[in-house]
């Protein structure tokens, strides 16, 4: 097979920024995926309803030609309406709600510290059928990075599921073995995004050989059995998993850092990737459910009615940073050659 076709891809989880970071990296996804889920973690963050309006008006002002849609979250604070929540989900305008527990990442600081706080907003999201974006990791001190997601998961997440029934949970970017279990067994009010550069690169990417901070994300690579059980999910087929890149832009003097920020940027060439990895695993023939139908049939959303064609042959080039006006953004590298064009 050298050429194959996909249903137009979407993106449930992404992060386009504002202003000029905004105007040079939203093209980049709106190139390839016809929508995306779009992370409220400005500064300061997305939380109302007439925010999340004036917050797309400027997304869609940044694709003056675009032909992208931007599917639109709300922040879960401790200080959240329900109300204010059930009625951006009834003008169309929310697509889901995202919960950052506070400190766990980048402009989580209004986030959730009691979850007791967030359980009217909940309930009426059981009720009106509006997903909840998590993610997922403990930020407890004593709970090693490497373990936090896994924490989270029996301490958080489970007795969060087990007390509003309905709820409907995406795991945002899973990183490990227990995270895809979880998923996997969650029934059809569960959901996972795996990110593309969870599926290339293991906790080695970041720290042998000098510290690469362009592979430091959050949450952080795990060891490679992680990497291996995320792979076997992504190309199981399993509704239950869809992609959610996480392009996460931050210039380079952020990253490049004695403490430097956390994200990815995978949006200009996670399709070559993904294609890559589907092909190494045997399983191009799974790509579309991974990239254009589990997504939307968890969201309720239709499939996109437009194609992508991808085209195999010599290693495919791409730029090696994205200029903006703040800076340059590097651009993920997934060290090895991809030999899948998008056409
Ligand atoms: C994201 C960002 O930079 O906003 N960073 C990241 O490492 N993924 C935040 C997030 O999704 O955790
Ligand atoms: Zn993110």
């Amino acid at each position: 097979m050298d050429q194959i076709t996909l249903r137009r891809p979407d993106d449930w989880h992404l992060h386009l920024r504002d202003g000029a970071m905004l105007r040079a990296v939203a093209p980049e996804t709106a190139r390839h995926f016809a929508r995306a889920i779009i992370m409220p973690n400005l500064v300061p963050p997305v939380v109302t309803g007439d925010q999340a309006a004036a917050y797309r008006e400027r997304i869609l002002a940044a694709l003056p030609d675009g032909d992208f849609e931007p599917l639109m979250t709300l922040y879960l604070t401790e200080e959240t309406d329900p109300n204010d929540v059930a009625a951006a989900h009834a003008s169309g305008l929310v697509k889901a709600v995202k919960l950052y527990p506070a400190g766990a990442t980048t402009n989580s600081a209004s986030g959730v510290r009691d979850f007791d706080k967030v359980r009217p907003v909940l309930e009426k999201m059981a009720e009106i059928g509006l997903p909840l974006c998590v993610h997922g990791e403990v930020v407890t001190h004593d709970v090693d990075i490497f373990d936090r997601e896994a924490v989270f998961i029996d301490t958080v997440l489970d007795p969060l599921r087990r007390a509003t029934p309905g709820l409907r949970v995406v795991m945002e970017h899973i990183t490990t073995k227990q995270g895809a279990d979880y998923a996997r067994a969650g029934g059809d009010d569960l959901g996972a995004t795996i990110t593309t550069h969870h599926l290339v690169i293991n906790r080695n990417a970041i720290l042998v050989g000098g510290i690469k901070p362009h592979y430091y994300c959050l949450p952080v690579a795990k060891r490679e059995e992680h990497r291996l059980a995320l792979r076997a999910a992504a190309t199981s087929g399993d509704a239950s998993f869809f992609l959610g890149t996480d392009s996460a832009p931050h210039v380079d003097p952020l990253k490049e850092n004695a403490c430097g920020c956390a994200g990815c940027f995978t949006a200009t060439n996670t399709m070559s990737i993904l294609a890559e990895v589907f092909e190494q695993e045997g399983a191009l023939d799974r790509l579309e459910a991974f990239t254009s139908l589990n997504g939307p049939r968890f969201y309720g959303l239709p499939v996109n009615e437009g194609t992508l064609t991808l085209t195999k042959g010599d290693p495919v080039t791409y730029p090696a940073k994205i200029e903006t006006e703040d800076g340059a953004v590097t651009v993920f590298d997934p060290m090895m050659p991809l030999h899948w064009r998008v056409d």
